[in-house]
């Protein structure tokens, strides 16, 4: 399946999201930057590309039942094409760690969710042990179908911006994403610089999609490091804080944190020419990161509104 792999009965109309300039950001960091919105993507993040690709296949080859561990995200979708696909939907994410919209969209589609009092590794190797069972089909981007679907935002970056952009930065999680694009970018026969950023804090941060200890795709992201393909950044939680904040603040894109990732790597790092970076949540996906204690409340008089206003 090429870069145009799409689903095709189980589609809700994922991929197509908007590549938006980010002027202010690009006056302010020194190169011209676009924005790959993924999440406009039918569950809210770029997981949906990836998603449809496996459970359709997991239909085909006779799957009972699709398997994921999760920090969320890849929950929700899994949970959402299932549905759709009339599968039975296990999800397992470590238990308080993840955003609640994303429990609810995998809990509203009808998903088991089992919360796992452990890390997401721990969800993920109970996964691995349980596509043993007859059925069960595991749509971890440890899937190969995942990558497939994934690769997919290589193709319509370059068609929106009309030639191949020298940069491409996203987050570095469990690096099934860069996984996918990295190839994505080979078999489109184009070669930017690939950049990540990845939490210091990785266990613990507050950008809560990416809490991953031991990234599942690690040997495929150190030899595209090993190859010059890749650069790995390293974020503080300021870092990554400030930059989700700049991106809704002087760009109107509200993403989850994880999501800031990519653009604070390539603010860390700088870069040159064009650069494409992929913002993969919606910010509604984890409004609890916002601090909304800063709204004021007034009786119902001009007078108070005023008052608030000075
Ligand atoms: N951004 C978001 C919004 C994510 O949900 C994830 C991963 C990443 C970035 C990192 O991507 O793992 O391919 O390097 N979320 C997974 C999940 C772990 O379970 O939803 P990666």
């Amino acid at each position: 399946m090429g870069l145009t792999a799409t689903a095709t009965w189980l589609s809700l109309g994922e991929g197509s999201t908007p590549l938006v300039p980010a002027s202010r950001l690009s006056e302010a960091l020194g190169f011209e930057l676009h924005l790959k919105c993924e999440g406009l993507n039918p569950t809210g993040s770029f997981k949906d590309r990836g998603m449809a690709v496996a459970v359709e296949r997991a239909v085909s080859r006779g799957a009972r039942a699709v398997v994921c561990a999760s920090t969320g995200n890849t929950a929700a979708s899994a949970a959402t094409y299932a549905a759709r696909a009339g599968l039975r939907a296990i999800v397992l994410t470590p238990a308080g760690a993840t955003a609640d919209a994303k429990r609810a969209q995998a809990h509203a589609a009808g998903a088991q969710v089992i919360e796992i009092r452990g890390t997401f590794d721990d969800a993920l190797r109970l996964c691995q042990q349980l596509v043993g069972e007859d059925g069960f089909a595991l749509v971890n981007s440890l899937n190969p179908d995942r990558i497939d679907g994934q690769k997919t935002v290589v193709g319509e970056i370059v068609e929106q911006l009309g030639e191949a952009p020298d940069v491409i930065a996203l987050p570095y999680g469990g690096g099934g994403n860069v996984t996918a694009v990295a190839a994505g970018c080979t078999e489109a026969g184009i070669d930017p610089a690939l950049v990540v950023g990845q939490a210091a804090e990785r266990p613990t941060t507050f950008a809560s999609a990416i809490r991953i200890g031991d990234p599942a795709h690690r040997a495929e992201v150190d030899e595209l490091v090993a190859a010059g393909r890749l650069t790995i950044v390293t974020l503080t939680e300021d870092e990554l804080r400030e930059m989700w904040q700049r991106l809704s603040r002087e760009e109107g894109v509200f993403c989850e944190p994880a999501s800031a990732a990519g653009v604070a790597a390539l603010a860390k790092l700088g870069a040159q020419g064009v650069a494409a970076a992929i913002v993969t949540g919606h910010g509604l996906k984890d409004s609890g990161a916002v601090d909304v204690s800063a709204a004021q409340l007034v009786e119902p008089t001009l007078e108070a509104v005023l008052e608030a206003l000075r």
